[in-house]
Formats: structure tokens, sequence, C-alpha cells
């Protein structure tokens, strides 16, 4: 189709790899305009990796907006937002002991980010954040800081600070312990490193590569 190329931004990522258009998707497979299928090893993405269009999930949006849910609400009190957390309360937090609240950032990665960036900032006090070697948080100015990938940050067309990059596990080579360079510019007050608002990492980085943290270094 000709109207991608006419009238949309070149600012794009996967679509540059995939150049299909993509018209079907059920559970783990994508169809494109032509009938062809593919696997999609996502099967969704981030926080909506449920497969696509998950029968369940499916029904759930249909009956709602039949019903006239509110779908656009801003933060304010809803009876879905309120059946949401008791069943989380229910369900995930009382089972597990844990007393944490819940603050309702954007719908994306980045959003969820930015807010715990922006919270760990005012609680402590302090401004540095320990990032980790090709890292990827998102694309919004907070989280671009935190992103290894220059040519990602690059594109923010400004500075970006706040930030102290460390060795991810493994980046120095087997048998070196990056955990140990951490250890030692944290408890060095004149190692350049400020004490951290927080520490930011990924247990798989996914657009840095696929590389997985072992047990012993998280
Ligand atoms: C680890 C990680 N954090 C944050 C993000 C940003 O998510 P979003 O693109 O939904 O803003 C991604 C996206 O790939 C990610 O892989």
């Amino acid at each position: 189709m000709k109207i991608f190329e006419e009238i949309e931004s070149e600012v794009q990522c996967y679509a540059r790899s995939f150049p299909r258009v993509f018209n079907r998707a059920k559970g783990e497979f994508l169809y494109d305009s032509e009938g062809n299928q593919y696997l999609d090893f996502l099967a969704g993405a981030g926080t909506l990796n449920y497969g696509h269009n998950n029968t369940q999930f499916k029904q759930g949006l249909i009956d709602y907006i039949e019903e006239d849910g509110v779908t656009h609400g801003l933060d304010m009190h809803t009876l879905a937002k309120g059946g949401f957390l008791e069943s989380f309360s229910e369900k995930i937090l009382k089972p597990r002991g844990l007393e944490y609240v819940v603050q309702f950032t954007g719908p994306t990665g980045t959003n969820a980010v930015e807010a715990a960036i922006k919270l760990a900032r005012n609680i402590t006090g302090r401004e540095n954040i320990i990032a980790f070697t090709n890292g990827f948080h998102g694309v919004t100015l907070g989280s671009l800081a935190l992103t290894g990938n220059s040519h990602h940050r690059q594109a923010a067309g400004t500075g970006l600070n706040g930030v102290s990059r460390m060795p991810y596990d493994g980046y120095l080579g087997d048998g070196i312990d990056s955990t140990s360079f951490l250890d030692k510019v944290m408890s060095d007050s004149s190692s350049g490193i400020d004490k951290p608002a927080a520490v930011i990492v990924e247990t798989v980085q996914g657009e840095g590569g696929i590389n997985v943290a072992s047990f012993e270094w998280l």
C-alpha cells in the first residue's frame, strides 16, 4: 500500500523490518492482507502478551462496550476500576502479604518507567538512576536517558541527564562479576557515581539483544 510511504512519518521501527500490511490476528498468529500466516513469537507484546484477540478478553471488552461502560474517565473512580482493584488485591497482593498501593500510569511501558523514576527521585531526593549497558526502557525523555542504544538516545535532541550506566551481567566477559564494580563505586564517595534514587534492570534484555541475567547476579 502506497499510503504508508506517502503520508506516514518516517519515524517507524518494526514496520521497517516487516514490510507487510497485516490485517488479522488471532492467538499466536498474524495474517497479512494476502492471507499469509505468521507465527508471532511475541503473541502481542509487553503487558498484552496474551495472544491476539484472546477469546475471554474479547468477550469481556465486547460486553463492556455493549453496556456503554466508561472507556475514558481520566483517573476518576469507576465501577470497572474498583472491580479491577478488588481482584488485584485478592489475587495478587493479599496472598503474598504485599502492602502496596496501585498507581495507574498511562498504558505503555515507558509511562510506567517515567512514573517509577519520578517517584524514586521525589521520595529519595536524589537524581541519579543506575541503568545498565544495552538496557532499553522506552523512548520518552526520562526512559530514553536510561536506554543504552545511542541511535535511540540521539533522537532526543537534548541532553539526557541523571543516569549512571553500569555493566550488565556478562558485559565484561565470562567470569567477571560486574556487580563487584557496582559495589565498589557505591561504597566509594569519590568514585564520581552518586548514590542513586533507583536501580532499573531488565531481568531479560530484549531490545538490547537477548541477554539473560543470572539469578546470582540479580
Ligand atoms: C524492557 C522494556 N521497558 C520499556 C519498554 C517501553 O515500552 P513501550 O514501548 O510500551 O513504551 C519496552 C519496549 O519494548 C521494553 O522492552
